[in-house]
């Protein structure tokens, strides 16, 4: 089982950053892109109540956790839910699974 997983993530210019994860740490998406020095916005700090987190989905087939009522009704009430494979990135817990997954962040992680 690996330690530490890779994420590729595009930010809001098009340009593609390699993360790196620790699957040990309990982090979530949106901890791990701000621990690698991406600027996320996540107001709320993530308790899926501000939706600046939020990011989309470019991998098929990965393992993420089923969408809770919470994070659902935030993303509806940010108006991104019609986005196909839109999250919150706080919602996300980092694990080995996770392993090679590719996101692009939303327009509302900006400040
Ligand atoms: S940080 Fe606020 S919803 Fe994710």
């Amino acid at each position: 089982m690996k330690d530490t997983i890779t994420i590729y993530v595009t930010d809001l210019n098009g340009a593609e950053h390699i993360i790196h994860a620790p699957t040990d740490m309990n982090l979530n998406l949106m901890e791990a892109m701000r621990v690698n020095g991406l600027s996320v916005k996540a107001t709320c700090g993530g308790m899926a109540l501000c939706a600046t987190c939020n990011v989309v989905i470019e991998s098929r087939d990965y393992p993420l956790p089923e969408m809770s009522e919470e994070e659902e009704a935030m993303l509806d009430e940010a108006f991104v839910l019609d986005i196909e494979g839109s999250r919150l990135s706080c919602q996300i817990p980092i694990k080995p699974e996770l392993d090679g997954l590719r996101v692009k962040m939303g327009e509302l992680t900006a400040d």
